[in-house]
């Protein structure tokens, strides 16, 4: 079940901007949240839901989609996602948001599982101007975005296929706009140590 959950859960850059994600659905998935690991138990991370139209306007030129595939404009006109999730790190909770990233990663892949589970899909979005965003949102001083989470209902093919020896793991495109995405074997991950005799 889980490892079904994880393939499913790909970085979309495509979704049916038909399938609107409500208020509730996206205070569902931050419900998530509460029941996962937090360094010393701080929880200093708060979300904000971005679902409305004119929201939507605002915080979609503000996202920058894979990087890597520098000749192709993405999400596609008319495939944007329908939500976001905002995520910030509460300084007056935590001084130094940069000590905070094992908690944004952890937050932020429970509610992309939890999208997955709710017929959904997203993408983490970590390339983006913090000011940029603090500023169009009129978030408070206390409040730095760290991660964007993209939500909606995945409307492109992923498909996952294993890294070959070149250790390449850059993703890419077919000419019918398929996504690739290598991930490196199983016998790459684990580290191995000869035992002395
Ligand atoms: C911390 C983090 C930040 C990311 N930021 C972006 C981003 O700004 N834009 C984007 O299109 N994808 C972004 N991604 C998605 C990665 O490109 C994606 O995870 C990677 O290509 C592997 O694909 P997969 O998630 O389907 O396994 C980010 C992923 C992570 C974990």
């Amino acid at each position: 079940m889980l490892k079904d959950l994880l393939i499913s859960n790909r970085s979309y850059r495509g979704y049916d901007e038909t399938v609107k994600v409500t208020e509730e659905a996206l205070e569902r998935l931050v419900d998530l949240t509460r029941y996962a690991a937090s360094g010393a138990n701080l929880q200093p991370l708060k979300y904000y839901p971005v679902c409305g139209k004119e929201q939507l306007r605002i915080l979609h030129p503000l996202t920058r989609w894979a990087k890597a595939l520098k000749d192709r404009k993405l999400p596609h006109d008319g495939k944007y996602p329908t939500a976001y999730l905002i995520v910030c790190v509460d300084t007056k909770i935590c001084k130094n948001p940069q000590a905070c990233g094992t908690d944004i990663g952890i937050a932020a892949q429970t509610i992309l599982l939890g999208a997955v589970e709710a017929g959904l899909g997203g993408c983490m979005l970590g390339n983006f101007d913090r000011e940029e965003v603090k500023k169009a949102f009129s978030f408070a001083e206390h409040l730095e975005p760290a991660l964007i989470l993209a939500i909606g209902r995945p409307d492109e093919k992923v498909v996952l296929t294993d890294a070959d020896e070149s250790g390449k793991t850059t993703y890419y495109r077919d000419e019918n706009d398929v996504h690739y995405v290598p991930k490196r074997r199983l016998s790459e991950l684990l580290i191995r140590v000869e035992e002395k005799s």
